[in-house]
């Protein structure tokens, strides 16, 4: 299929329908330098089908809008939701998650065909101003599958040995990884959803929480720091290690990052040389959690991180969430160290992934967006290079279990100052 490229960046205030357009392209610009079967295999239960990213998006704007707020609209086909609903249970049965990977049909072009009929239906529902919050849900929800379809390609594509390539190499990045620390004199901070702007529900209520006097990293951590870990046995020595992650190191013979071989690692381009200067990614919270104790100091709770990156009066500036290495366009993600605290890597904090004092989820299937996964994940903040530019916020929370590392996750690491 013809490589094509889309803009995915979002001008403030653009028309809703507008940015529908952009979103729905971009999916499909990212899928159209893969056969049909690159898009159909499945690699591991975590990680699902290209494919069927494409039409699980198409799904949820298919039920939550068109069905469920247009008169006479009928499904594509009745069939569908069966296999392309991901985990709504009050949408009912659907098939395992680990057989995403047997659809064969439909195939890519009919998933398309389907997109297409969507897409025209949608046309109505842009005038409707009580469906923007749900329409606003759909947009982010089709980003979030973006990064996950970059992602997940991305580890299907490691299992093949003879290195596959979907993109050529871009051109290499500036690299502007600059020392020092943010610093911040503690105090009560709010937290958490404060603008009329769209925000998903586990972002709020805001609230506030008391902070120690502390200091985070002005960069991530970099290929080179984690090849002195390695090199200093960071892998063999229990004693920086959670009891957890050293069980996981042990199992799973871990002793690197994901995707390195020697001085190389595996890209969306193909296997080429690691910048040693450019963040380390694919790495676990367990792996996270090791290198700061090395280091000599710790990762950040994600109330210090969303402090620092508001501002602070008489402190450090705000940081532009829309700012750094983020994705603008079907192109292949890799971390380059941008100045800020969004991109290149989404980064891990030290908190569990629990309901904010006063959360609700809200009402209906789409209640169980996010409520429901809060039990044994860490939360992410900041933004990755396959991070859709204007996705995140400062109140963003990412999550993913502490021994999963396919996102193009790093690290930044903070310190107490007392
Ligand atoms: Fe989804």
């Amino acid at each position: 299929m013809p490589q094509t490229r889309q803009m995915a960046g979002f001008a403030l205030g653009e028309d809703l329908q507008v940015r529908y357009g952009k979103v729905r392209a971009l999916s499909e610009a990212l899928v159209a330098p893969l056969s049909d079967a690159d898009a159909t295999i499945q690699s591991m239960e975590d990680a699902s089908p290209a494919k069927w990213h494409l039409a699980h998006t198409t799904w949820f704007w298919e039920t939550f809008l068109l069905r469920d707020n247009l008169d006479g609209y009928g499904l594509f086909d009745e069939n569908w939701p069966f296999v392309f609903n991901s985990y709504y249970e009050a949408e009912g049965e659907r098939i395992a998650r680990f057989s995403r990977g047997m659809l064969s049909r439909p195939t890519v072009h009919e998933i398309c065909q389907w997109r297409a009929h969507v897409d025209a239906a949608m046309g109505t529902l842009f005038e409707r101003e009580e469906l923007a919050p749900l329409i606003e849900l759909g947009l982010s929800h089709e980003q979030q599958h973006q990064e996950l379809l970059l992602t997940d390609i991305k580890h299907a594509l490691f299992q093949n040995p003879l290195g596959v390539a979907i993109w050529d190499g871009s051109a290499p990045h500036s690299v502007t990884s600059g020392d020092g620390w943010h610093t911040h004199p503690g105090g009560i901070a709010r937290v958490g959803k404060q603008t009329d702007g769209f925000a998903f529900d586990c972002e709020g209520p805001a609230h506030r929480v008391l902070l120690e006097p502390f200091a985070l990293s002005a960069r991530l951590v970099t290929n080179g720091e984690w090849a002195q870990f390695m090199a200093d046995g960071g892998y063999e020595n229990a004693a920086l290690w959670l009891s957890d992650g050293w069980a996981w190191v042990n199992e799973n013979a871990i002793a690197a990052p994901s995707y390195w071989r020697d001085d190389e690692h595996f890209t969306h381009s193909g296997w080429s040389a690691r910048n040693p200067d450019a963040p380390v990614s694919h790495i676990s919270y367990y792996e996270a959690d090791a290198f700061a104790t090395w280091a000599g100091q710790r990762l950040p709770t994600e109330f210090e991180w969303e402090a620092i990156a508001r501002g602070q009066e008489g402190h450090d500036a705000a940081h532009d969430p829309a700012a750094g290495n983020q994705l603008d366009e079907a192109e292949p993600p890799l971390p380059a160290g941008s100045p800020g605290l969004f991109g290149d890597c989404w980064q891990f904090t030290r908190s569990a992934y629990l309901p904010y004092p006063g959360f609700e989820p809200a009402p209906g299937a789409v209640g169980e967006y996010n409520g429901k996964f809060m039990s044994g994940q860490f939360v992410l903040k900041g933004a990755s290079c396959a991070t859709p530019r204007g996705h995140s916020r400062a109140s963003y929370r990412n999550f993913f279990y502490p021994h999963q590392r396919w996102q193009f996750t790093g690290l930044r690491l903070a310190k107490d100052c007392r």
